[in-house]
């Protein structure tokens, strides 16, 4: 039987994303997403995006809300994690495509602006989606307390006009 790639793929919601879904996308490779070294403790994301080809989940990203204060003033941003493209599928736009839908939820969530983290070599390929690099220090919460987030910060305004405020980062919870 011979398989093709579809021509459009679309981004469906995803009931489930668990170590199984991930291990679809990526193998069971010990650190698929280059971050161990950083030795911190994330957040699972709340909802998930997906593209299936041919029954085979092939990308995902994941998002939800997190309380940070900015400039000492409390807020809420939208979390973009779990980016994720097969290997055999890279460099076709597909992380393009599944970021682009998990946004599109994101901008019906409320907060203003979408917040990630990612290792340097990524950062641009996000810009090349539409984020900014935050380059200040930006604590996050780990179980002996805060740290300081040793890759880079990234946002996205989710509405017409969204800014990001001036003032020292604070995530309120674990990174996602
Ligand atoms: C990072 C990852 C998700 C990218 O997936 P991908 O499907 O290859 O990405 P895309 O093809 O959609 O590329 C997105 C855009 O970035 C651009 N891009 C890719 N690499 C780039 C680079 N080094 N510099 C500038 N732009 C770049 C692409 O051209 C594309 O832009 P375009 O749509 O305008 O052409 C994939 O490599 C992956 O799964 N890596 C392992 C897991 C990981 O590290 N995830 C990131 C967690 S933050």
């Amino acid at each position: 039987m011979t398989y093709h790639l579809s021509a459009s793929p679309t981004t469906v919601r995803l009931k489930r994303y668990t170590k199984t879904e991930q291990s679809e996308i990526l193998g069971d490779s010990a650190d698929p997403f280059g971050v161990a070294d950083a030795g911190l403790t994330w957040l699972p994301k709340d909802d998930h995006f997906g593209i299936r080809q041919e029954g085979r989940l092939v990308a995902h990203a994941g998002l939800l809300r997190l309380p940070i204060s900015i400039g000492g003033l409390d807020t809420e941003v939208v979390g973009v994690g779990g980016v994720a493209v097969a290997p055999d599928l890279r460099g076709r736009g597909l992380a393009r495509l599944v970021v682009t839908a998990a946004l599109d939820h994101a901008r019906t969530m409320g907060p203003q602006n979408g917040l990630l983290f990612c290792r340097p070599p990524l950062v641009p390929l996000y810009q090349r989606l539409g984020w900014r690099t935050l380059d200040q220090d930006v604590h996050v919460e780990q179980s002996g307390g805060l740290v300081i987030m040793p890759l880079r910060t990234m946002w996205t305004p989710l509405h017409n006009g969204a800014n990001w405020p001036d003032g020292a980062v604070r995530l309120r919870s674990l990174p996602m």
